[in-house]
Parts: C-alpha cells; structure tokens; sequence
C-alpha cells in the first residue's frame, strides 16, 4: 500500500471513501438469533458516533451495556435506553486522557466484581495538534494508545475478563498500514506538533494499537485458548471525529462526511460481527477492515516489536508515577 495513502487528510479522505465502493468479501452476517442475551458489554466512547451506535445494538441485542465515556452521563445513556427498549444500560465515568481516572475506573469496576463477555474499546480522538496531558504523555498518544495498554491489562489484573469466553475488541483503522517504523527511542516522549502531522501520527498510534493488541493475543493465549481478541476498522464514519478541524474546513467536511461517509450503526456492523458470531467462538486474532478479514500491516504483526512495545509502555507508566 502507498504510504500517501492515508497520511494527509484529503487522501485519508477520498482513499476511506473508495474502500467503501471496492468489492469485499464479507466474513459473514449476523442472523437476528446472533443475541447478547445474559451477556455484559463494555464499550470505551459510547456517548457519540460510533461507540454510540455499537453501545445501542448491544442493548438491542439484550446485552446489559456498560457505557465507559467522559462526556454524556446521563444523556446518552437515557437515549440508549428509549432507542433499544432496553433498561440494562449503566454509564461509568472515565476519561482516557488521565491515568488516575484509568485507575478509579478499574478499581470500581474490581469493587462491583463487574466481568465483561464483550469489551470494545472505541474511543479515540483526532485532535488538532500536540497537547500534553496531567501525565506528561502527548494527549493522543495517551488516548489512543496508552491509555488502553493501561486499561486492558489493568482490567485483566481485576479480572474483568472470563477465561476462556470473553471477547476484546479494539477499534482501528486502515491508516496504521501508512505508519513509519516503531521509534522505541522516543516513544511516549512528548513533541509539539501542529495539524499537518496529526493524520499521519493518528496511524502511528493506531499501528502502536495493532501492535499490542497481536502481542496481548500472544500472551493471554500462549498455552490455551483465553480470550478472543480481535480488531478491525470501520471504515469511514459519519462521526465528530473531525470536531477539532479548523473551522473553515467544518461546513465541506459536514457535507462530504453526511454524503459518502457510513452512518454510525452501519459502521458499527463489523464491531457487532466480532462481538456476537457465534462463528468466532474459541477464535482470536481476527482483523476485519469493514467486513472482510484481512491480515494487519507486517509492522504489526513483529513478534519482537510487540516485546519492545510492551516492556517500553509498562516503563512509560512507570516513570509516570502510577
Ligand atoms: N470516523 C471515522 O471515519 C473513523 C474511521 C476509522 C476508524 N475510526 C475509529 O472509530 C472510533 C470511534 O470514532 P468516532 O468516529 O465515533 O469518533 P467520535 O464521534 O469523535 O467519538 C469518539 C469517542 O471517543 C471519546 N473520547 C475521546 N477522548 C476521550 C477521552 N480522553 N476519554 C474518554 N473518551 C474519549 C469521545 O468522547 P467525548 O465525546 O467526550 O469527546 C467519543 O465518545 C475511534 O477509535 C476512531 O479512531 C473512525
């Protein structure tokens, strides 16, 4: 794949548009008997867009939905609840920019004994540059990498997850083929950087993401099978993503966002897939781009950089003082 591919907004733009009209080779479809009933779901980033819309079908599918957000308690919630006819919806506060409020989350979450069939983990953000966190980390590199290291493996530690049944799904995108190599030297280092490197850092951390999600695989199910852990991107979303764009831009990108892009429960259609076929059962490591499966970018499936990446995010969280 050409690196240009996704590595300025209007090609990341018009490439997200032409995924959509290539032919795919779906994985399958979800039957209407394909239910989360009795099932607890977890989903990061469920007041808006995408996590939103995955967060409703859940709930329509009699899962009882754990709506992780830091924005749109209760609104959301309640708006899930009249959409899905459904009361098993409960909001939790956490915002992923912080790892203090990481860390409160996990700690409720251990007190209520809360155990999640299905996590996905949606959130993310695309900002419009560098902005340090409490923590000293790059606000993006924390929210769309770090804090999810940091969120999983502490989840896995409160043991939030059934062995041998529960699914861990991450939301990426295409754009982590486009991603320079791994700088292990100055990972998590904080730079400034203004809006013409924010697309191409935006696929630099989701491939950190694919890294680590292929190195967790590889270490929760080295013996036996534990959890099924999967990744896929959606395609282009009509969603707020672009909120931060500069404000002249913002009536175009309403437009061309409204005309070609997928609307959020379309869009969510491979997350449902990863969530509830029955098909994947006792299966890991599926990676879907919309609804075929295909294998992640080489640089993510590295045995050794997974190694690197995990030991150099336990030394960042470390060094961060939590
Ligand atoms: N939109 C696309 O075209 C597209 C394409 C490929 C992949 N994706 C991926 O799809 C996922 C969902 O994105 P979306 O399109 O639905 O975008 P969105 O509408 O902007 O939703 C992003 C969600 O992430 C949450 N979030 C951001 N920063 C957070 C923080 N510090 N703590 C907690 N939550 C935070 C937002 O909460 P607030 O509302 O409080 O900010 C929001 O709920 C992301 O992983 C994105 O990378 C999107």
């Amino acid at each position: 794949m050409s690196k240009s591919k996704y590595n300025n907004p209007f090609s990341a733009t018009l490439n997200g548009i032409l995924d959509l009209f290539r032919k795919q080779v779906p994985i399958g479809k979800l039957s209407p008997s394909d239910r989360l009933d009795g099932k607890t779901c977890l989903v990061t980033g469920s007041n808006t867009g995408l996590g939103f819309a995955i967060a409703q079908q859940m709930a329509e599918r009699g899962a009882k939905v754990y709506m992780a957000c830091r924005s749109g308690i209760p609104e959301a919630g309640e708006k899930i609840k009249k959409a899905s006819g459904s009361n098993l919806v409960e909001m939790l506060k956490i915002d992923l920019s912080s790892i203090q409020s990481i860390k409160r989350f996990i700690a409720k979450v251990k007190e209520e004994g809360l155990q999640f069939d299905v996590a996905v983990f949606n959130a993310a953000m695309v900002p419009s540059g560098s902005k340090k966190t409490e923590d000293g980390f790059d606000q993006m590199f924390q929210v769309n990498y770090l804090s999810k290291f940091i969120l999983v493996n502490g989840l896995l530690e409160a043991g939030a997850f059934k062995a041998g049944n529960s699914r861990i799904i991450f939301v990426n995108s295409e754009s982590h083929r486009t991603a320079r190599d791994i700088d292990f030297e100055n990972l998590g280092k904080f730079e400034e950087y203004s809006m013409s490197k924010v697309i191409s850092l935006y696929g630099y951390y989701k491939l950190l993401l694919n890294v680590y999600a292929k190195e967790l695989s590889r270490r929760q199910n080295k013996e036996t099978f534990k959890y099924g852990i999967f990744a896929l991107c959606p395609g282009p979303v009509n969603s707020n993503i672009a909120r931060e764009a500069p404000k002249i831009f913002m009536p175009l990108l309403k437009l061309i966002f409204g005309i070609f892009f997928s609307s959020p429960s379309k869009a969510a259609e491979p997350v449902m897939y990863l969530a509830c076929s029955p098909s994947l059962e006792g299966k890991s490591d599926v990676y879907l781009h919309l609804m075929q499966k295909k294998e992640m970018d080489a640089k993510a499936l590295d045995v050794e950089s997974g190694r690197k990446l995990w030991q150099k995010s336990e030394e960042l969280v470390a060094a961060s003082g939590h």
